[in-house]
């Protein structure tokens, strides 16, 4: 598969087939993560997969989590969805940022400034990790409301960093139609023209 035909037909996976991915698939997948550019090179990722009974106990903590949630009246917004799936799917990848804490935690400008490098090499990390993962036939969902129980999962999981983000994986067992995007036009601003081509044979560009 080149890689136009993984962007053009990778889609958000919610829904799994339960059988397991092997290891070698899943290690291939954040092999793809791995070689990812990242900011100064810091790679500033650290993976834990999450399968078999520690799914269970992931499910538990996140379950946990939103039962306080409705117990207070708070909103549990589009979570309980994406925990429903953190659930279905055999093999979750949580994605710590070792060298960062949590959004709310205080950072400085420079730290800041770290942050936002720091999460653009962890987009593409985990874009790396998707892409890979359609080559191979399997299916993603990448998450970020690991946010809406960040603490309870560093906890749970024994790191005291930044949980960026998750990507669940899975055969799937939905084949989404395309979701909309905004057409080029709308998103892209030129400016300035070419140089003209030189001409063979002239003093052009030499
Ligand atoms: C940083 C990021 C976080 C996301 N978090 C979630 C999530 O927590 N739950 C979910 O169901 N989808 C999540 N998504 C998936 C988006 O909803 C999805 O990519 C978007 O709707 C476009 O659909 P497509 O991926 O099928 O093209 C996330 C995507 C990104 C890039």
């Amino acid at each position: 598969m080149d890689v136009k035909s993984a962007i053009e037909n990778r889609r958000s996976i919610r829904h799994f087939l339960p059988a397991p991915l092997d290891r070698e698939t899943i290690e291939s997948i954040l092999d793809a993560g791995r070689l990812a550019p990242s900011a100064k090179n810091r790679q500033p990722w650290r993976f834990v997969v999450i399968q078999g009974s520690a799914r269970d106990e992931m499910s538990a903590c996140l379950q946990a989590r939103l039962a306080r949630a409705i117990k207070a009246g708070t909103g549990t917004g589009s979570a309980a969805n994406t925990f429903r799936v953190m659930r279905e799917a055999p093999v979750t990848v949580l994605v710590f940022n070792p060298g960062d804490t949590a959004p709310w935690t205080e950072h400085t400008v420079p730290q800041m400034v770290d942050t936002i490098a720091d999460s653009l090499s962890l987009g593409a990390a985990v874009q790396n990790m998707l892409l890979r993962a359609q080559e191979l036939g399997v299916g993603t969902l990448w998450i970020g409301d690991t946010f809406y129980t960040h603490d309870e999962l560093c906890a749970w999981v024994g790191r005291d960093c930044l949980l960026a983000s998750a990507v669940a994986l899975g055969y799937a067992a939905e084949t989404p139609p395309a979701r909309a995007r905004m057409a080029l036009n709308a998103l892209v601003e030129w400016r300035g023209s070419p140089p003209d081509s030189p001409l063979p044979g002239s003093s052009q560009g030499k």
